[in-house]
This record gives C-alpha cells, sequence and structure tokens, in this order.
C-alpha cells in the first residue's frame, strides 16, 4: 500500500494556533506515518475548485515547509467562513444565489486521490464536516474557535489567547478610567456564548460581565455604578458579550447576508447609551475589541493545546478513525465523534460554578 495522502485545512474565523495544528500534524503525518500531506486554501474552496488560487492554489506540505510558523497567527492555509459547499453563494446572471456544490467537493476529493482530510475548526466547520462524511469523505476534526463553543471539548484553541487579549485590554483601560471617573465599556467577541466576557471579566477585575446567557436589565447595571461611586469609586469597568441582551430583548445584529453568518455589533453602544440616560452626569466610553481578539500570537497554552491536537489529528488519520474529533477531556487528550460535538453549542451555565463565583467576589450580571 502506497503513502497515505491526506489534506488539511482550516475553516471558518481565523484563530491563534492554527498554524501550530499544522505544523505539529504535517510533521507527525509526515516524519511518523510517511503520510503525503496537501493543504487546501481557503477552507473548502481549495476542494471547490482546484484551480482555486487566493493567493497560491492548494499546496504540498513537508516538514520544511511549516518551519517557523508556531509562533504566528492567522492560518497559512488562509481561511474562509462562508464557503458552505451545501449553501454555497454563487453569482447567476447578477445576483447571488445559494447553491449545493458538496458533489463537486466529493468528485475533486477523489480526483485528488485523498485517503482522509483534518478539518481544522469550529461548529460550522464540524457540520460541514459531518455532511460530507455521511457523502463518504474520511473526515478527522480539530476543535477550533476563540468562543470555545465547542460541546465535547473542555475548551478550543484560540480561546485562551482572546481571553488574554481582552483581559490586557481591561488592564489598560482601567488606567483611564480611574483617571477620568469614567465608565468604560468593553465589547468582546464570543457569538451567541458568554465565555471570553465571563472569563476576561473575571481575569479583568470587571465590575458588571453581560452575556447572552444571562439577558440584563439597565437598573442594575446602573446601581453597580452608583453603589461604587457611593463607596468612593468613581469608575467603573463593564464587559459587553457582543451576544448581550438586555431581559426580552434581542441581539444587536446586522442584516444576515446570503451565505454569511448573522453579524454581531453594537451590543456595547447601546447598553452604554441606555445608562447614559439613567446617568446622565456620569461620562461613558465604549471600546469594541472586535478582531484583535483573533489576531497575533497565540499564548503558550494555546501553542500546546493545539500541538496536541495537530499530533492526535496525525494519529488519528494513520490508524484510520475517522468521523472523530480531538478533544480535551479533564486535561486529556481524547477523541469524540464529530456528531457529538456539533449536537449542541457548549454555553455559559448561568447557575454555574464560574459564575457563582463571581458574583460571590461582586461581579454583577445585570
Ligand atoms: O466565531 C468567531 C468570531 O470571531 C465570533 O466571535 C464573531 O462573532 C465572528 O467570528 C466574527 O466573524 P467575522 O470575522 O466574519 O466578522
Amino acid at each position: 500500500m502506497g503513502a497515505k495522502r491526506v489534506g488539511i485545512m482550516t475553516g471558518g474565523g481565523d484563530c491563534p494556533g492554527l498554524n501550530a495544528v499544522i505544523r505539529a500534524a504535517v510533521r507527525v503525518g509526515c516524519e511518523r506515518h510517511g503520510f503525503e500531506m496537501l493543504g487546501i486554501e481557503d477552507a473548502t474552496n481549495g476542494l471547490i475548485d482546484l484551480d482555486y488560487r487566493s493567493p497560491s492554489g492548494n499546496q504540498w506540505l513537508t516538514p520544511a515547509s511549516v518551519r517557523g510558523i508556531l509562533a504566528r497567527g492567522g492560518t497559512i492555509l488562509g481561511t474562509s467562513n462562508k464557503s458552505d459547499p451545501f449553501h454555497f453563494v454563487a453569482t447567476v446572471e447578477g445576483k447571488k444565489v445559494e447553491t449545493d456544490v458538496s458533489d463537486r467537493v466529493m468528485e475533486n476529493y477523489r480526483k485528488l486521490d485523498l485517503d482522509g482530510v483534518i478539518s481544522i475548526g469550529g461548529d460550522g466547520s464540524m457540520r460541514i464536516a459531518k455532511q460530507f462524511m455521511d457523502k463518504g469523505m474520511n473526515v478527522v476534526g480539530v476543535p477550533k474557535t476563540i468562543d470555545n463553543d465547542l460541546s465535547a471539548t473542555d475548551q478550543t484553541f484560540g480561546f485562551d489567547t482572546a481571553v488574554q487579549i481582552a483581559c490586557e485590554a481591561l488592564d489598560r483601560l482601567r488606567d483611564t478610567a480611574e483617571s477620568h471617573d469614567r465608565v468604560m465599556l468593553v465589547e468582546v467577541m464570543g457569538r451567541d456564548a458568554g465565555w471570553i466576557a465571563l472569563h476576561a471579566g473575571m481575569a479583568g477585575g470587571a465590575d458588571a460581565i453581560l452575556i447572552p446567557e444571562i439577558p440584563y436589565t439597565l437598573s442594575a447595571v446602573a446601581d453597580v455604578i452608583k453603589k461604587r461611586r457611593a463607596a468612593g469609586q468613581f469608575y467603573s469597568l463593564i464587559v459587553v458579550a457582543e451576544g448581550a441582551k438586555p431581559r426580552g430583548g434581542q441581539v444587536c445584529a446586522l442584516e444576515k447576508k446570503l451565505g454569511e453568518m448573522p453579524r454581531l455589533m453594537g451590543a456595547a453602544h447601546r447598553a452604554a447609551e441606555g445608562l447614559s440616560e439613567a446617568l446622565p452626569d456620569i461620562e461613558m466610553r465604549v471600546t469594541v475589541l472586535g478582531h484583535i481578539q483573533r489576531g497575533g500570537s497565540p499564548s503558550s497554552y494555546d501553542r500546546v493545546l493545539a500541538t496536541r491536537y495537530g499530533v492526535a489529528a496525525a494519529n488519528l488519520v494513520a490508524s484510520g478513525q475517522y468521523g472523530m474529533m480531538t478533544a480535551l477531556k479533564g486535561g486529556s487528550i481524547q477523541s469524540v465523534p464529530i456528531a457529538d460535538a456539533v449536537a449542541e453549542p457548549k454555553v455559559v451555565d448561568p447557575e454555574g460554578e464560574l459564575v457563582r463565583a463571581a458574583r460571590e467576589i461582586g461581579v454583577s450580571f445585570g
């Protein structure tokens, strides 16, 4: 039997640690198992069209070609969060329409003579992976996302770095808040999960943390600010998850575009406006961290986790354990069916120990 030919791709939003997974999987795949490894460009785009070039096209990877990427953010393979082959947006006669190009992907997978694909991605990518497995593709998944919202793993890589970045931002904003007696609101990412907000807020000493899982009331947040002032603390730090919403209200989102996820935006500005009305004499400022949370060098924790995931993914392919996703469980790397990983998102438990601990030290959830 010849060497296994294995594709590797990154899907969804970029995230610190993607390159560390690629490096580890390629090293172990090529050196230990003798794989030939094909880097697929921009998520599934390189499989939808074998002539796809943006800018380089699919490329064979070797331990030499992945040298020096461990500490680099982004992904050397490129990625996309709008290339779902089952709902692919094409322009037909000047109009955007959704089409299913999954059969073309399967044809190209066979044309490339691949034995399997390592798909590094979040919930969307794992859902797509599951659909391709049902069509006969051999897939091994690796859980990535700064949102940390994938069930079946204790942690996705990228999350630790994002929390670190948000925490550093809070430390900086505290200085200005304190110097100017202001209320600083900081909007963090996380989509429908409040993990980044909760961890960064706790690590950064926030006074209030507004998360999607606990709809807030503005009067409760205003009370926190008032109480602090009454006690001589003239500034406050409030972390607002992008998916946070007032009790009985909706998330702040832009209009959904065909083939794209709804973009969450404006949660902190909305809260600041409401608070300004209630507390007109207090200065408020909003900082939206946005994609700063996704870029840059991964933390040492994420480098190690991503490396462990990459090693495990290559080993799963070697032993033919397809349909599995690498996972962190109780400190050790294991594998779980991809189907379990996408069953339901992992969100913050409003009654859980983390939220209770935060409440005990005086953090308000609005
Ligand atoms: O899923 C990762 C994430 O960064 C979310 O936290 C955020 O809502 C979304 O992606 C932003 O996506 P985009 O890069 O398309 O703006």
